[in-house]
């Protein structure tokens, strides 16, 4: 059996044939393909904007810088890569780690507790963990009441859906982003988007990701000029003529992924091995998380993953709580009471979850895990 990692994507010859006529093109960047891009991103989630960036962590770093200033204390979830917490900190914010719900999105009960407590708190970081949204009704009711901000990481979830809210569309949000990383649903090589309805956002979004540069219709020919402190976060032709092209058969990939999805569940029916939640067509399953006690085992979760291995399959461990990372307990983190996510990371691994993976790879993942569980 060749290797099955936890996740990779699916290229096709009419995705190089998009990359190879960019190339060929006068364009390989900053040109036609990166608004088209975004307009095809904008219209598959229902947003008004949308800005296509260099990577989802860039598409954080803008976000951030459009809807925090220095010393803003932020909500957000110890279950979600690196990136999310990091880019609250790299404007000079402040994350406040909450704890996790049974699904491993952050609980926000839990925030609203948080709210109630620190009227100062300014806004909401929530992912989508895994590709399942968090509770739309609940996130309005908040951004209402409170009046805070919202940013949703949907680095997870393009394509998913709460109760007809679309991932992307920010109608209870103010930000939303999207990673096009090739573990991705569906991919740019590197790449990322920001979402918004606000137009004025949106213009911010632009001149950041430009240098803070900008060129009007007044000015002399040559002219242009440096407004506020930018990046260069541009995302090339060339990676947006593959999403594009990516981007048609995302309701596909979609499907397939929900589809084994829905067979892992089956198999694992009243068994030691618990879907993170229980399958929902909804999620758009950018990873497949169970969980399993380990100490009614005589496995541990470090012989699984080697076991595993052996046997040509990759899991992976989403996510080691980012407030314990070693840099955020230099900050003082690290002690928050956090006992759902404590115990999940005790107990979680990600299972192969990707288009490309066949009935027979996937029935392979399953016999191996269950033999390597019950020893
Ligand atoms: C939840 C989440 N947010 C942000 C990112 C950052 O995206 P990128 O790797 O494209 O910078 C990732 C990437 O893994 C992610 O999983």
């Amino acid at each position: 059996m060749n290797f099955i990692p936890y996740g990779k994507q699916l290229l096709d010859q009419n995705d190089i044939d998009s990359v190879v006529e960019t190339l060929k093109s006068d364009y390989l960047t900053t040109g036609l393909k990166v608004p088209e891009f975004e307009k095809a991103i904008a219209n598959y989630c229902g947003a008004k904007y949308c800005v296509a960036v260099a990577n989802g962590t860039g598409a954080l770093h803008l976000a951030s810088l459009v809807l925090l200033k220095k010393g803003d204390r932020v909500l957000t979830t110890p279950n979600s890569f690196l990136a999310t917490s990091n880019s609250i900190l790299y404007v000079g914010a402040e994350p406040i780690f909450v704890d996790i719900g049974k699904d491993g999105n952050i609980d926000l009960d839990l925030c609203e507790e948080e709210l109630k407590k620190d009227p100062t708190i300014k806004a909401i970081y929530a992912v989508a963990f895994s590709g399942n949204m968090v509770n739309q009704e609940k996130l309005k009711y908040l951004r209402e009441k409170y009046n805070i901000l919202i940013l949703e990481d949907n680095a997870h979830a393009i394509g998913a859906k709460f109760n007809g809210v679309k991932a992307g569309s920010c109608v209870n949000s103010d930000c939303s982003i999207f990673s096009f990383h090739p573990v991705k649903h569906l991919t740019t090589g590197e790449g990322g988007a920001i979402t918004i309805n606000s137009k004025d956002i949106y213009e911010k979004l632009l001149t950041l990701r430009g240098h803070g540069m900008v060129k009007t219709p007044d000015m002399k020919p040559w002219e242009y000029e440096m407004r506020e402190l930018g990046f260069n976060y541009r995302i090339t032709d060339i990676q947006c003529a593959l999403g594009l092209s990516q981007l048609k058969k995302l309701d596909s990939f979609i499907d397939r992924r929900v589809e084994i999805a829905k067979k892992y569940d089956m198999a694992f029916k009243n068994s030691i091995v618990k879907p993170l939640y229980s399958y929902h067509g909804k999620s758009s399953y950018h990873l497949y998380v169970v969980q399993v006690d380990f100490s009614k085992l005589n496995i541990s979760k470090e012989e699984l993953f080697i076991k595993m291995r052996e046997k040509s399959i990759g899991l992976q461990l989403h996510y080691i709580p980012i407030n314990k990372q070693p840099y955020y307990k230099s900050l003082g983190y690290g002690e928050e009471k956090t006992p759902i996510m404590d115990r999940y990371y005790r107990e979680c691994f990600s299972l192969p979850m990707f288009p490309k993976l066949t009935d027979n790879e996937q029935n392979y993942v399953i016999e191996s895990l269950m033999e390597v569980l019950n020893g």
